[in-house]
């Protein structure tokens, strides 16, 4: 088939195998995202999210951009950042921490809203359609595993402004096909669609080596916390100061 839609799902069908397949995803699929994986991936949604709705915001009126720009129905910042307060508290901006992988997702889309903006339709549509599909059910694994009430700190996975997920992806793809491109945009876009997915995959892999630094260092805190017979320090400080020392590791 020649439609966009069609032609970019079939050229990021591998991709969203190995994106299903990372360390982080696969514990979805298993039901057992731990509280720290949440949070770091919201940290990097909202470095992404910044990124690609600003750049998106800028270029609204291109005209490979405005058929597909749905800032009510489909913006994350704001739920991102909800979601952040509620775990961090007011001073989440401070707390954040993102892996390297996630700075170059975000260099890539500032770089493409200002050099190409034909090809945010491929960051787009990566993004948007991946959270309203899979996104759908691993809100509702994150709510269980976590032990979440009432939708407090799961503002991410809902969509107040789109009531059917099916039929608003059924129309996101015929403006996809609207889009007029010239063979080589075309081609130029699809690439960028499997690297999408790949800055994807790589801020998957880099988040969960971040995880097993923070779950080891705030395990060895709370090791050496019982051993010290220190009772003053809650668990919820403990964890914190270990994602403050999985940065700078990282860094
Ligand atoms: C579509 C599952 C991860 C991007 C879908 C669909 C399912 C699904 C069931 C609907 C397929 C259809 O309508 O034919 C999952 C599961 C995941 C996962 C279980 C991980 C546990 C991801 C990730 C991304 C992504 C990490 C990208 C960052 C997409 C996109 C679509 C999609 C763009 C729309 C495909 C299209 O209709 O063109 N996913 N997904 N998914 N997913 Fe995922």
């Amino acid at each position: 088939d020649s439609d966009l839609s069609e032609q970019i799902k079939a050229v990021t069908k591998d991709s969203h195998v190995r994106a299903e397949n990372t360390e982080l995803m696969l514990a979805y699929q298993r039901g057992n995202v731990s509280l720290t994986q949440y949070k770091l991936l919201l940290c990097s949604l909202y470095e992404i999210y910044q990124a690609l709705e600003e750049a998106l915001d800028n270029n609204s009126n291109h005209p490979s951009v405005a058929p597909i720009y749905f800032p009510l129905e489909l913006a994350r910042l704001e739920s991102v950042e909800r979601d952040l307060e509620h775990f961090y508290g007011q001073d989440w901006r401070e707390k954040i921490v993102v892996p390297a992988a996630t700075k170059i997702y975000a260099h890539r889309l500032r770089q493409i809203g200002k050099d190409n903006p034909e090809y945010l339709v491929a960051h787009a549509y990566t993004r948007y359609l991946g959270d309203l599909s899979g996104g759908q059910v691993l809100g509702r694994i994150t709510q269980k595993s976590l032990g979440l009430k009432g939708g407090e700190g799961l503002s991410f996975f809902s969509f107040p402004g789109v009531s059917s997920p099916n039929l608003f992806k059924q129309l996101y793809r015929s403006r996809m096909n609207s889009i007029e491109l010239e063979e080589e945009e075309r081609k130029g876009m699809l690439e960028e669609a499997v690297r999408a997915f790949e800055l994807n995959i790589q801020v998957f892999d880099d988040l969960q080596k971040m995880v097993s630094v923070t779950e080891r260092e705030s395990e060895l805190m709370h090791t050496t916390t019982r051993n010290r017979c220190t009772r003053h320090s809650s668990t919820h400080s403990k964890l914190a100061d270990g994602e403050k020392l999985t940065v700078r590791s990282l860094q």
